[in-house]
């Protein structure tokens, strides 16, 4: 295992190029169990996450070459349609081969994902979308066992107590593109990188309408081609720089993002009293004078996304004053307080809102990652905080933050990895 190690203190500077979203990449590679024909992604992000992936789709029936940044998908001939646990419990997004092997399989099995470090994540809503498509579906033996002999279209709403899911509207989508009939999904979630598995399908030949909406109409097709597609820029690699580049009081550009998709993040950071300057796929951050305490609520698209939530806690430590920072879709989604307490922060949780009383210097100690987003919070706090801050566990960024430390490194940070004798 590896951590890092890193000399807080230093300010952020020059340019930094964000990467292909992860979110976007895992769906839109699963896509590709719908065709047999070739799938080409171009701006494929390094993760282990991909790798993960990877391992999956050859497991069913694909050959999968990953050169620079593209990932070339064939079809080679299904011999199994099982998701097994020890690939789908180091990557829960693998719950979405469910609605493609469905739909070109009528039967598949796939682990149930189990339990996640920052709370329940239940999987009823896919469940409920595909039982509506006709499939019968039974847990056997931690497995999702799901049989149906023709999908067939139907209306639903695909949301819980806290707003719609992601990764089931994709599940949905793609059992419904070639599923008999038409699809009504009430409520879809508006995340971007749904969206692009939208765009991509029809690409693919799927008929849906209401794309970039909440209520999407899919009708189904016999047959999905192969596609060529160039995945959209992470949003939260992006917002997770500039959370670092306030925290660290740094003159910093991201380059090749998507400003639009980060709206509600450049509201909250212009009302810190940053200077921001919008470009068509350039965010720069400059800083003239002293930030403000500020308020966030991780909510859906286009609100404040739950992925920043935790990045954007460690940058209220550093300014004065009380921020107060709601989540709103994983209400118990605050594993990084205890870490940031031990460097110092003073954050006090009540329900789903961390009040954070900020100003006050972090220092450096040894911090331990156990999800992507708290690990990718602890190096913002890390590099802004005095003396020296090992950050243990990096497995966990590694899934989600391609070049985590080169980035950083280009713009001036002292972070190493090193080898972990701490497991
Ligand atoms: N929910 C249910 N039932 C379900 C599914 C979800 O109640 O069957 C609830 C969840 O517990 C949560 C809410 O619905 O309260 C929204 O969860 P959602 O299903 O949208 O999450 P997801 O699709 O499993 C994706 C991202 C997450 C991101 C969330 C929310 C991928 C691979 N994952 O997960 O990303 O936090 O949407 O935006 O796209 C990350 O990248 O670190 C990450 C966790």
């Amino acid at each position: 295992m590896d951590k890092y190690v890193i000399h807080g203190g230093e300010s952020l500077k020059g340019s930094v190029r964000i990467s292909g979203s992860k979110n976007a990449a895992l769906p839109l590679m699963v896509a590709s169990l719908l065709t047999d024909g070739d799938v080409i992604l171009h701006n494929v992000p390094h993760l282990i996450d991909v790798e993960v992936l990877i391992k999956l789709l050859s497991r069913l029936g694909k050959s999968i070459t990953f050169k620079g940044h593209t990932v070339h998908i064939r079809e080679i001939g299904v011999k199994k349609i099982e998701a097994p646990y020890e690939l789908v419990k180091k990557m829960r997004a693998s719950v979405i081969v469910l609605g493609p092997l469905l739909a070109r399989h009528k039967h598949c099995r796939v682990s149930l994902p189990g339990g996640c470090a920052f709370g329940p994540r239940p999987i009823d809503l896919h469940i409920k979308g595909l039982s509506k498509l006709g499939a019968k579906i039974k847990i056997d033996h931690g497995y999702i066992d799901a049989r149906v002999s023709q999908l067939r279209g139907a209306s639903m709403i695909l949301a819980g107590k806290y707003g719609s899911s992601v990764l089931a509207t994709d599940n949905v989508l793609m059992a419904a593109a070639l599923a008999k009939g038409t699809t009504v999904i009430e409520t879809a979630a508006l995340e971007p990188e749904c969206v692009e598995l939208m765009r991509m399908l029809v690409k693919m030949g799927a008929s849906i309408d209401g794309i970039g909406t909440s209520v999407v109409r899919i009708k189904g097709v016999k047959k999905l081609t192969g596609v060529e597609y160039t995945i959209i820029p992470d949003r939260i690699e992006a917002g997770t720089f500039l959370a670092a580049a306030l925290a660290t009081r740094g003159n910093v550009t991201i380059t090749d993002c998507e400003p639009e998709h980060l709206m509600s993040v450049l509201e909250i950071i212009a009302g810190m009293g940053a200077v921001v300057k919008i470009g068509r796929t350039e965010i720069e951050i400059k800083q003239h004078k002293a930030l403000k305490a500020f308020s966030a609520k991780a909510m859906p698209y286009p609100l404040f996304p739950t992925d920043l939530q935790a990045p954007f806690t460690s940058l209220a430590c550093t300014v004065s004053g009380v921020s107060t920072i709601a989540e709103g879709i994983y209400p118990d989604r605050f594993t990084h307080v205890a870490e940031l307490g031990r460097m110092g922060a003073t954050i006090d949780v009540e329900g789903n809102t961390a009040l954070v009383h900020g100003g006050k210097k972090l220092v450096g100690c040894d911090v331990q990652a156990s999800d992507l987003r708290n690990g990718a919070a602890l190096v913002v706090a890390g590099l802004c905080a005095s003396n020296t801050t090992s950050v243990h566990r990096i497995y966990h960024i590694d899934r989600g933050y391609d070049k985590f430390e080169e980035k950083l490194t280009a713009l001036g940070a002292s972070i190493e990895r090193e080898k972990d004798s701490i497991l």
